[in-house]
């Protein structure tokens, strides 16, 4: 065995860095949308399925994988894989674990970066006295670049993931999630509470926080015999939880070898749940619906949650007035600024770790060259926001890749690895009892969801890599400058395809 040079400075600050790296802007802006958009309370359905025959699964596989490859100094999915067969084959499929990792994270902190802009606006007051439409505009112009605003909070943003992760993981990832997770706690309490007393005809809202809260949970049972509300399950599980991104291998190789991991990425999973049902559900919606109505929030979620989060909530807590807007704007945008950024540290951990072990680079090196190959491929997503390529980037590496690791890392773990060492893995140091049924589900009902949830992904893969939607856009758009923007479009999103491609090649 291995001594590693890093390791957890306790257990509550591992669970709270694992919970961290799952807890993000997706549990926030993401769920609380899907569950609307597939059916409401009867979303749950499939949601909690997913949940327990994919989620923990996966998550007591990537746990045990990871300590497992820690025993041989190993930190980063091509090199743990590696150990777990001797095929060479496994070494190439972690690459998506280092790819994925640096992709999401080319994205993510860009997003992660309006945060800390809109924590900036909420307190010098840029939202007092504008209207709905002002504040949208306001964002339009930020993501269109009318300043140089957004580049400079951007650059902050990494420069603050970098020197966080240049402490290491006691002094710089645990420290920041012990101060991150219960603040945002605290931020979510805060604001859920303000949601669901809120009352029709006080502070200019036209409906109860609860009929927010109501539409969310109306189950409307008829969605859950579609495949698409299957597949918007799946992905958030993984999306939130952080599967198939090569993350939680990384903070788990850091665990020692008796060290539990069942009980710990139990934690973790369900503390992730937690935030996502029940503090994911209680504020965008509710706030939401009290101000403009059922009707008009259903529409505005068919663009995702981005447009409710940062255009509508800023305008809307302006209607609470002085002090308590400003409150209500830092505790929404600083709790989900640290939502990401406890995600966005666990994305550059296992680049680090990468670095460090097969290089022999120093933290602070590692930290650095994470800085800057992130500043690099990001550039794109942040200089071209408006021609999707930050959306693609999130279609790839955070969507399909993730389902494309985690089905190839269960049929290790489950079928080449083998089941006996994988239970056994599992169960070592154990401060629970694994239920035995567990053992089925990680060999047989896992692997086949994952292999259902490819197949069924595989029309919607082959439609996004033929553009099929951009092409009835332009198909559709009679206006000529449109018609030339929707083609641009399309040369972006090929290129940053290509781009994607070179990328997990280079690092193979
Ligand atoms: N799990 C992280 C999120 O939900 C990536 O945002």
């Amino acid at each position: 065995m291995i001594e590693d040079k890093q390791a957890w400075g306790s257990r509550v600050g591992l669970v709270l860095a694992m919970a961290g790296n799952a807890v993000g802007l997706g549990n926030f802006l993401r769920f609380p949308v899907q569950a609307i958009q597939n059916g409401g309370g009867a979303f749950m359905i499939p949601y909690l399925v997913c949940f327990l025959l994919m989620g923990l699964p996966l998550l007591f596989v990537e746990w045990s994988s990871g300590r497992f490859g820690g025993k041989f100094g190993h930190h980063s999915t091509p090199f743990i894989l590696d150990v777990m067969d001797k095929r060479k084959f496994w070494k190439y499929i972690g690459v998506f674990g280092i790819f994925t990792n640096v992709a999401v994270a080319a994205y993510y902190c860009y997003l992660e970066s309006w945060t800390l802009s809109w924590i900036w606006h909420s307190i010098s007051g840029s939202f007092v006295g504008q209207s709905q439409e002002q504040v949208a505009t306001f964002f339009g112009n930020y993501v269109s670049l009318n300043s140089i605003e957004p580049i400079i909070f951007w650059i902050i943003c990494l420069a603050l993931n970098t020197w966080i992760l240049s402490k290491g993981l006691s002094g710089g990832v645990e420290k920041a999630s012990k101060i991150g997770m219960p603040l945002l706690i605290l931020f979510g309490a805060f604001l859920a509470y303000k949601a669901i007393t809120l009352k029709a005809g006080e502070l200019g809202a036209i409906n109860d926080g609860t009929v927010g809260l109501n539409f969310l949970w109306t189950p409307d049972f008829s969605s859950i015999w579609s495949a698409k509300t299957w597949l918007a399950a799946a992905g958030q599980i993984f999306f939130t939880l952080s599967l198939g991104m090569g993350s939680i291998h990384c903070y788990a190789s850091y665990i020692k070898k008796k060290d539990d991991v069942a009980l710990n990425a139990m934690s973790a999973g369900w503390m992730n749940e937690f935030v996502e049902i029940v503090l994911g559900s209680a504020i965008l919606i509710p706030i939401a619906v009290g101000y403009l109505g059922v009707d008009k929030v259903m529409e505005m979620t068919k663009s995702g949650g981005l447009g409710l989060g940062f255009q509508t909530l800023p305008f809307l807590f302006q209607q609470w007035g002085g002090m308590l807007a400003i409150a209500a704007g830092v505790a929404w945008f600083g709790l989900l600024f640290f939502a990401g950024i406890t995600s966005s540290l666990a994305m550059g951990t296992p680049v680090i770790g990468f670095l460090q072990d097969e290089f022999g680079w120093e933290q602070r090196n590692s930290a650095l060259a994470f800085g800057k190959i992130v500043f690099l491929l990001g550039l794109p997503t942040v200089l071209f926001f408006n021609y999707g390529v930050f959306d693609e980037y999130d279609y790839w590496a955070g969507t399909v890749s993730l389902v494309v690791f985690a089905l190839f890392e269960i049929i290790l773990f489950s079928w080449v690895f083998g089941m006996k060492k994988g239970w056994k893995e599992i169960t070592d140091g154990a401060d629970i009892k694994v239920p035995n049924i567990f053992k089925f589900i990680i060999k047989y009902i896992a692997p086949a969801f994952l292999l259902a949830v490819f197949v069924g992904s595989l029309p919607g893969i082959w439609e996004q890599l033929t553009n099929v939607a951009l092409y009835k856009e332009i198909a559709e758009t009679t206006d000529v400058s449109a018609i030339e923007h929707l083609k641009t479009k399309m040369l972006f999103v090929n290129i940053s395809r290509i781009g994607l491609l070179v990328l997990w090649l280079a690092i193979a």
